[in-house]
């Protein structure tokens, strides 16, 4: 598929069918996923690819969680300034009206948030993590890492277009780290930084109808030199 194709149809799926992905298939994703770039080719990206059981056990163990506070590795954020707060709201609130929720229905919204923390039933999700010590340094943080980590998780995600597959990516997915430490025994040196569901998108469902907006180009550019 076209790179440009990739890009205009990626969008996060927030249903999926119950159909598996094959380890075949999420092994050619990876492999050319790999080739992402990083600071210095320093590649600061592990991953987890789970399925199955343990997918199903994370699943239990994180809805079991749901009256706590998550606490993901790298934290979420404390405020969004605007025009950042308007943004999230206007994509929250076209989420809740495909779903048929009204904001007053608590009980519906908690449903929801349920889906999310089930990875909206995926089969199949991709964790990435990094070294602790190359994120905190002293009393500094080196972003870096993190940052080539949004690099290769969106190759992940184009590539998976490429297969038919959905994807999104989630805070939520990791929100509760020390349940995929015990579940998957990843290392407390270790950041768990985000989580890439993946899997065939169910159609049906009005939530993948969702377009979100951008903000137009001239909105957020400057040009120089091309008078
Ligand atoms: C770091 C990151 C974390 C995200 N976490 C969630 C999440 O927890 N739940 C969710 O429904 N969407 C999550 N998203 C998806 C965004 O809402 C989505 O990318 C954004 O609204 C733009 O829409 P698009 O991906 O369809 O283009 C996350 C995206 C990113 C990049």
């Amino acid at each position: 598929m076209e790179i440009v194709e990739a890009i205009k149809q990626r969008k996060s799926i927030r249903a999926f069918k119950s159909d598996l992905v094959t380890k075949e298939i999420l092994k050619e994703i990876m492999e050319l996923a790999l080739r992402a770039p990083s600071w210095a080719n320093t590649q600061p990206w592990e991953f987890a690819i789970v399925t199955g059981k343990k997918l199903e056990e994370i699943r239990q163990a994180f809805v079991e969680k749901m009256e706590e506070d998550p606490n993901p590795d790298i934290p979420r954020p404390r405020e969004f300034p605007e025009p950042y707060d308007t943004r999230r709201r206007v994509v929250g609130r076209k989420v809740l009206e495909l779903k048929g929720i009204s904001r007053e229905d608590r009980e519906k919204r908690k449903l929801w948030l349920l889906q999310g923390l089930r990875l909206f039933e995926a089969p199949c999700v991709i964790y990435i993590y990094t070294d602790r010590s190359f994120y905190l340094q002293g009393d500094r943080l080196n972003i870096w890492p993190i940052f080539d980590c949004g690099l290769i998780g969106e190759n992940i995600m184009l590539l998976a277009t490429n297969y038919g597959l959905g994807t999104i990516t989630q805070i939520q997915a990791v929100g509760y780290p020390d349940v995929l430490r015990k579940v998957l025994g990843i290392s407390d040196s270790k950041l768990i930084v985000l989580g890439i569901a993946i899997g065939y998108p169910d159609w049906d469902d009005p939530v993948n109808q969702l377009r979100s907006e951008r903000e137009p180009l001239d909105n957020v550019s400057a040009w120089y030199g091309f008078d």
